[in-house]
């Protein structure tokens, strides 16, 4: 089992941070990295052709690895909109076709559809709240011919209440659906592979689980969408761009794979060697060795919940690192102010608080947590 590594983070004692599902705090490993080159753009002289390349290379390779495929299928991304606009762009849709999405899924991962739906004079379909939280089941009750496009997370932001991706793609292959996912609320924290679950888009936003900085994200593209079309023309793209002098030898093709679909000055100076240093770190504890970690810390809280009288998600219906405890009787008032006030960190959404624990938490953490649920309750 993987021993707390509180040390390799900047967290001050007194601070209970169990919020990653909101931001994550900073490894000291990619605060250096970003302090390196925040000071290497002082010296642009030194700045070669090849350091455009190298981290964005490195980085594709990192988080392939992550989500068990190639770097040639993986595009640098600067938010999940972004690349929901890159599918949106790209998956095929015709009028009268529906698109699928969850009740309360995060609006990145919505609005691109409902804007999708208007152009074709189509039909956005929500999958309503299930009680006992089995969205798999009620999402397979939903699905049939008519839905051309599926936008499903892997967890739900609010309370990380599964969706059981691998299934949901078979019957989405079954269908010819298009499988989108938005997986940033469980990647890095909670295992995927895109091998087993065959979407045809995948993205996670990089400064939650993934440890890394804001504004940069990754993008799993299928092949089957190589040849299509990005959103923007930027120069780094196209083919031979490591050349240069020849840049103004306009050319057709691109770069190999899924680089098409990056960001304009994707090769950020400051952001990507700080994400290659979250990645590496990542595969070197292993994600199913985090997942075990957190989960060791949420089944005590969901276990304490419960004793307390409130309500959690079952164990076999979430993922591992976190979960919503939901109040009957709504969030009690004062609960926000007095967790602040004794300096403990966790969201609220809508009738449920969200606890997002990682490998840095204590069992000293959930204690300081539930002294001040049981004392507002
Ligand atoms: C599920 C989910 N997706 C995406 C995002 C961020 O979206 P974007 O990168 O478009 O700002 C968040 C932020 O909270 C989120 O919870």
């Amino acid at each position: 089992m993987l021993p707390c590594q509180r040390h390799l983070f900047n967290l001050p004692k007194d601070i209970a941070y169990l919020n990653c599902a909101y931001l994550s705090p900073q490894l000291h490993r990619v605060s250096e990295a970003g302090h390196r080159s925040v000071a290497m753009k002082e010296s642009p002289w030194l700045v070669k052709p090849s350091d455009f390349f190298e981290n964005t290379e490195a980085v594709r390779g990192l988080f392939a690895q992550v989500v068990g495929t190639q770097a040639d299928n993986i595009a640098i991304v600067p938010a999940v909109s972004y690349a929901m606009a890159v599918a949106a762009k790209n998956v095929l849709f015709s009028s009268g076709q529906r698109i699928l999405v969850l009740s309360e899924q995060f609006p990145s991962n919505v609005y691109p559809w409902m804007e999708l739906v208007k152009e074709y004079d189509a039909e956005l379909v929500t999958v309503d709240a299930p009680e006992d939280r089995n969205w798999t089941q009620a999402i397979l009750e939903k699905l049939d011919e008519t839905i051309a496009l599926v936008a499903l997370p892997n967890c739900h932001w609010t309370d990380g209440s599964l969706i059981d991706l691998v299934k949901i793609g078979k019957q989405c292959r079954a269908l010819q659906s298009a499988l989108v996912i938005d997986a940033t609320q469980s990647l890095g924290a909670w295992p995927l592979n895109v091998e087993e679950v065959q979407p045809d888009f995948l993205v996670a936003a990089g400064y939650k689980w993934m440890l890394g900085p804001y504004s940069l994200g990754y993008l799993y593209v299928a092949p089957k969408y190589h040849q299509g079309l990005p959103l923007e023309h930027n120069w780094i793209s196209r083919k031979n761009s490591e050349d240069f002098a020849g840049l103004v030898n306009y050319r057709e093709e691109f770069q190999d794979g899924a680089r098409r679909f990056d960001v304009g000055e994707r090769s950020n100076f400051t952001l990507m060697p700080m994400s290659r240093e979250a990645l590496s770190q990542i595969l070197e504890w292993g994600v199913p060795n985090i997942a075990a970690a957190i989960g060791k810390l949420t089944e005590l809280i969901a276990q304490r919940a419960t004793d307390l009288g409130l309500y959690v998600t079952p164990n076999h219906l979430r993922a591992t690192h976190m979960l919503g405890i939901h109040f009957p009787q709504g969030v009690p008032d004062t609960l926000t102010d007095q967790l602040v006030k004794n300096q403990i960190y966790v969201s609220v959404r809508g009738s449920s608080v969200r606890i997002a624990p990682h490998v840095y938490n204590t069992v000293d953490d959930v204690d300081r947590l539930f002294e001040v649920l049981q004392a507002v309750l």
